[in-house]
């Protein structure tokens, strides 16, 4: 068996809310909390990108022993900071990972962590006693004042693949790949470029070639915004009742589309608020990357999956956080656009008491981290 042995995850404790997103864009606030589905987003603060995040999510499952056996570490993100140095790099040398890695960078959208968790898969059977650590850390944005702002949202999700895995091992489905221009970021351009209503048909039709007509309790989405579960649990031939699909998106609900690490934060939203014991339970997880890619799999967890998982600080994720005005989002937001194509710029004096790793400064382009804990 191979699988997720444990999974971690982070997201910024600073959110809009999007009644207040509503109200300065003049929108009936309903159209953002019902339409949408969505309560919160999660934005980064000013010295979070996307290697803070991924060491944050790693950092709150891995011990020494797991470090020691890490192989190999791929980071997959749509928010690249270097278009030729990976972003794992830095991730390894601040989680103090051994210098005997692979290191590389994926991507697709947001399907590479789920390529990059069956490359991991394959790597695992050939180095049974090797584990590899998968990071999704993306920060979506799409700039001020277009239909997409109300779908964004940052967070990362750490995965660690091994033979045996405490949380649930991972069996294949099917997949499909097409050559589409549903969303997609030019290097020219600092945001993405976004067809969003083709986006969702073809997330729709996607779900449609490769779902696998399998009656269960949970299936787990990719969620760009919340209510995309309610649309495509209805492409499912069984699909799910209203209590076990409002489980599946509860977590995306007030944290918005984390891309890269979206599908797995549905995933602990279900380890996390379903009501029953999920021993031996199978759930669905459906991966979707525009541009485009799909895959649907399933995961089969364990008797002791509790074990994958750090509930204490996973609940501690949501605790405390901080709603933003709008004038903070706007000076937020503007500050991020600045720092990520800084090429010199100094974040030392934001340290936060809940960081353990800070963007302390980039100096001639390249950015320099801290572990402050
Ligand atoms: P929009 O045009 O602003 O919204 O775009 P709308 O007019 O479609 O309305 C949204 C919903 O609110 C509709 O419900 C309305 O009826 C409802 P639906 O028909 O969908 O069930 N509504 C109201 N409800 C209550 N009270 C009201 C009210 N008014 C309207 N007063 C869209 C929405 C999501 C398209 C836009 O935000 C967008 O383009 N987002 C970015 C793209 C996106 O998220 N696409 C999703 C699929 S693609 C994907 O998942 C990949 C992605 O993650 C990228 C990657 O792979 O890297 C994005």
């Amino acid at each position: 068996m191979i699988g997720i042995d444990k999974l971690g995850c982070y997201v910024p404790k600073t959110v809009l809310p999007l009644t207040t997103l509503a109200q300065a864009r003049g929108v009936d606030s309903n159209k953002y909390t019902q339409g949408i589905g969505q309560r919160e987003m999660a934005m980064v603060s000013h010295n979070e990108d996307v290697v803070t995040m991924a060491c944050e999510a790693a950092h709150t499952i891995l011990d020494d022993h797991d470090k020691a056996s890490i192989d190999m570490v791929l980071f997959a993100t749509e928010t690249g900071i270097d278009y030729s140095k990976a972003a794992s790099i830095y991730a390894l040398d601040l989680l103090g990972l051994p210098s005997n890695t692979r290191a590389i960078e994926l991507k697709q959208a947001c399907y590479a962590s789920t390529g990059a968790m069956f490359l991991a898969m394959d790597y695992v059977r050939s180095h049974p006693t090797k584990k590899v650590l998968v990071l999704s850390s993306d920060i979506a944005w799409y700039g001020f004042e277009n239909s997409g702002e109300v779908t964004q949202g940052a967070g990362a999700i750490a995965m660690l693949i091994s033979m045996n895995p405490r949380l649930g091992s991972i069996n294949e489905g099917l997949k499909a790949v097409r050559n589409e221009k549903d969303f997609y970021r030019p290097i020219f351009s600092k945001v993405p470029l976004v067809d969003g209503k083709l986006s969702i048909g073809l997330y729709q039709d996607m779900l449609k070639e490769v779902e696998d007509h399998q009656s269960r309790r949970y299936t787990c989405f990719h969620l760009p915004f919340a209510n995309m579960a309610n649309k495509a649990n209805r492409m499912l031939t069984y699909p799910m009742d209203e209590a076990h699909l409002n489980i599946v998106k509860e977590l995306g609900s007030v944290v918005g589309n984390i891309y890269n690490g979206s599908l797995y934060l549905s995933l602990i939203s279900v380890l996390l608020h379903a009501k029953e014991d999920l021993k031996d339970e199978t759930i669905g997880m459906f991966a979707y990357g525009s541009g485009a890619m799909a895959e649907f799999f399933t995961i089969t967890l364990n008797e002791n999956y509790q074990e994958g998982i750090n509930k204490t600080s996973l609940n501690q994720l949501l605790e405390g956080r901080q709603a933003l005005s709008m004038d903070d989002y706007i000076e937020l937001m503007q500050h991020y656009e600045l720092k990520e194509y800084a090429s010199d710029i100094d974040l030392s004096h934001y340290v936060k008491p809940y960081q353990t790793f800070v963007h302390e400064s980039t100096t001639h382009g390249h950015r320099n981290y801290k572990k402050v804990k």
